[in-house]
């Protein structure tokens, strides 16, 4: 389980530290930072796929995600007594990503190249860690990459040299992950590598979760829903269909939902009462058809160790929230789980479920978490 999320300099995540639980709700009203949460997560998944420059260059640009207020923003520039204005910065530009766990805890910091480089926007991973315990420190370390060096302690404490020329657009979870001497940094990516996000579950007219798919063993539903009736089959056959089925009916009474199968391809259909024909998939609401494929995201035959989900109450009805709620909180036994939503009834009805909720607010410019301002965090050192 991951017990804390640290972000710092990520859009209007200025410095952000936040304790996480088995099930944690981010909630706030618009513009508060809860979208920027989700991606800086979703962030430090691909660092460890090898992707997170690519990403942050489709988000515009180390430049652009950076926070834009001043360096300092100090209390008389919040209290507006002096104007907001940059000073002369004592730091480098940087945009840091760390999370600790019940064992290993993981760092990043991203900065720019020295001026002239050729590729110069192009963000540059300057150092990075892996540490045994919830806090860094000079003394648990197990792992570290200062520029183009990457050192790893062995069991009996001491530290060697594994590589000396990492180029800045490669992770060390990537590229010094080895099962020989770096086994605890390959665990630890894999680990990240299998963080599950669900963000846009596509539910309008030509969603590709209203056709019929090829029928695959599907343990793990798509991220946009596409493999729907595949993913259902899939836990009638190696999950728990009677969770599926009790899902379905507490938000949907007297319905179900069935999967069909015609030469090898795979369609959804919900039997509904009062109607004399199954329905099929193209035939669903939009909040139906977004229920039926939360279910099926969140009772997976193969929980993964964190689960994210975006706005899951997008287009659901008000009566769905409360039997979404016990869903999640059913999937948060065998997963940890982290849902960001816009909605007070969906953060209530969590709440009620015993999720841990933070309530992001926007201060000069800054997302701040007044519940969570004292918990510590130290940032790794380039
Ligand atoms: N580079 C930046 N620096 C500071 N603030 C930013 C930056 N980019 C975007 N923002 C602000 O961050 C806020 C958070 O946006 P977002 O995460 O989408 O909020 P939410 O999902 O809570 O509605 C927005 O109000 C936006 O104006
Ligand atoms: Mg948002």
């Amino acid at each position: 389980m991951i017990t804390t999320l640290a972000i710092s300099g990520y859009r209007s995540l200025r410095d952000l530290v936040l304790p996480l639980d088995q099930l944690t709700v981010i909630t706030g009203a618009n513009g508060t930072g809860k979208s920027s949460l989700y991606r800086a997560l979703r962030m430090l998944s691909e660092i460890a796929q090898g992707r997170a420059i690519s990403t942050l260059a489709a988000e515009g640009g180390l430049s652009s995600t950076l926070w834009a207020g001043p360096e300092v923003l100090s209390r008389a520039m919040k209290a507006g007594e002096v104007p907001i204005e940059g000073t002369l910065r004592s730091k480098p530009i940087s945009l840091k990503l760390g999370f600790a766990s019940e064992d290993y805890g993981y760092a990043v910091d991203l900065g720019l190249p020295q001026d002239g480089a050729t590729f110069g926007l192009d963000p540059e991973i300057k150092a990075e860690a892996v540490w045994i315990g919830q806090q860094l420190h000079p003394r648990n370390h197990i792992a570290d990459r200062n520029g183009p060096s990457v050192r790893i302690r062995s069991d009996t404490g001491a530290w060697s040299q594994i590589a000396t020329a990492l180029p800045p657009f490669d992770s060390m979870m990537t590229h010094a992950a080895d099962p020989r001497n770096a086994a605890e940094l390959l665990l630890l990516r894999d680990r990240m590598r299998n963080w599950r996000f669900y963000d846009q579950l596509r539910t309008d007219r030509d969603a590709p979760a209203r056709r019929r798919v090829i029928g695959t063993r599907t343990p793990v539903l798509a991220s946009d829903g596409s493999d729907i009736a595949a993913a259902i089959a899939t836990i009638q056959d190696i999950g728990d269909p009677t969770a599926f089925d009790a899902a379905i009916s507490d938000a949907f009474p007297e319905s179900q939902v069935r999967v069909t199968s015609d030469g090898g391809f795979f369609g959804v259909e919900m039997r509904q009462r009062g109607l004399l024909r199954a329905l099929s998939a193209a035939e669903l609401s939009d909040g139906t058809l977004r229920f039926i494929l939360l279910t099926a995201a969140l009772l997976t035959p193969r929980p993964p160790s964190l689960m994210v989900l975006n706005e899951p109450e997008t287009s659901l009805h008000p009566d769905l929230i409360p039997p979404l709620a016990r869903l999640i909180a059913q999937a948060a036994r065998d997963s940890q789980i982290i849902v960001v939503s816009h909605s007070g009834t969906l953060t209530e009805a969590l709440s009620d479920e015993n999720a841990l909720t933070h309530h992001l607010t926007k201060d000069t410019g800054e997302t701040t978490v007044p519940e969570a301002e004292d918990v510590s965090w130290t940032w790794l050192k380039r």
